[in-house]
């Protein structure tokens, strides 16, 4: 099996590089070498690599820089999503991508489920929402994964954010009143591995369908007791100094940013779970994981 696989020194993309090793041979992409910015150009790499299998990692992905980039943040989001859900389509590929809780605007009191209606606060929301529908109107098979609050040991996320300023200052405010499930990148990509395999084996028995689907961790908490709970590992750890011994959860009216953020983003995870039948870590434990990546290096 050949898969191309874009986006890969993000946070998703370069867990992916391990996790798809073992499927095959992985044609991995850069930013350089893949850029979603010119879609005019991915259907001709597309044909040159001539993937079984295509994994978009890439991403517009910085939500407040969005709201003044709106036209580069469609371009990456949905223009060259679809360009290359087309070029999948053209050469019996599989095209696996990514998307969000943005796409939902977070009135819910209750887990989304896929069917819900979507209500973008953001521009990035809306772009990736319209990433979406540029892949199901190119009609190939395809699986669009949604997920929530991304970390990892690498990259730009909260889990590095809150690690670096707890080692600076004593006390710290975190958003109290947002809910999501924090979901490690390395537990996408494993997911993904092995939906992946169980595709490509549907696809060859002739009983693939496409689709959307929720894949985050299991449970739900907020920021503040996110960042609590990276700041007690971390500690425990006895790995790293922590100056920070007061953690005040603010409501997000506090913490004002570009871009509006849903205040709950709990993803039903029900359809993925009866069709992949895989087991999803809950978020204590991808953290745990995490941060022993991150205090080993
Ligand atoms: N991060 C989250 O909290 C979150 C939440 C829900 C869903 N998602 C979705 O999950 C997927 C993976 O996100 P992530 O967290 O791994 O994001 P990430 O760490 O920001 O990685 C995104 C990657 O896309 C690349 N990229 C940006 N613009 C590009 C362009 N024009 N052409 C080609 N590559 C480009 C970046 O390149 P550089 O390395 O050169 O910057 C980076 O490697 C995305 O679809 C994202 O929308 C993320």
């Amino acid at each position: 099996m050949r898969i191309m696989l874009t986006g890969r020194n993000g946070q998703v993309g370069w867990e992916l590089r391990r996790a798809l090793a073992p499927l095959g041979e992985v044609v991995a992409f850069d930013r350089n070498e893949a850029d979603l910015a010119k879609p005019e150009t991915l259907a001709q790499l597309v044909a040159s690599v001539r993937p079984h299998v295509i994994v978009n990692a890439a991403a517009y992905t910085s939500v407040d820089n969005a709201q003044t980039d709106a036209a580069l943040a469609h371009r990456v989001n949905a223009e060259a999503v679809g360009v290359l859900a087309e070029a999948a389509r053209e050469q019996n590929a599989l095209m696996i991508h990514y998307s969000t809780d943005y796409v939902f605007d977070g009135s819910s009191s209750t887990p989304y489920v896929e069917t819900d209606p979507v209500a973008p606060l953001n521009v990035y929301g809306a772009s990736k929402l319209a990433g979406e529908r540029a892949i199901e109107n190119a009609a190939g098979d395809w699986l669009t994964l949604r997920t929530t609050w991304v970390y990892g040991p690498r990259g730009r996320n909260f889990l590095r954010t809150m690690l670096r300023v707890a080692g600076e200052r004593e006390s710290l405010r975190v958003v109290a009143d947002q809910h999501g499930a924090p979901t490690s990148a390395r537990m996408i990509a494993d997911l993904t591995a092995h939906v992946v395999a169980q595709a490509q084996r549907e696809r060859n028995a002739g009983e693939f369908e496409s689709g959307l689907f929720h894949m985050t961790a299991a449970g739900q908490t907020t920021w503040h007791e996110f960042a609590r709970a990276i700041i007690e590992g971390a500690r425990a750890s006895g790995k790293m100094a922590i100056k920070a011994t007061s953690i005040e959860p603010i409501s997000s009216d506090e913490y004002p940013t570009p871009a509006r953020r849903p205040l709950y983003s709990i993803l039903d995870n029900d359809r993925f779970d009866r069709r992949f039948g895989l087991g999803r870590l809950d978020w204590r434990e991808g953290l745990a994981l995490a941060l022993g990546d991150l205090l080993e290096q």
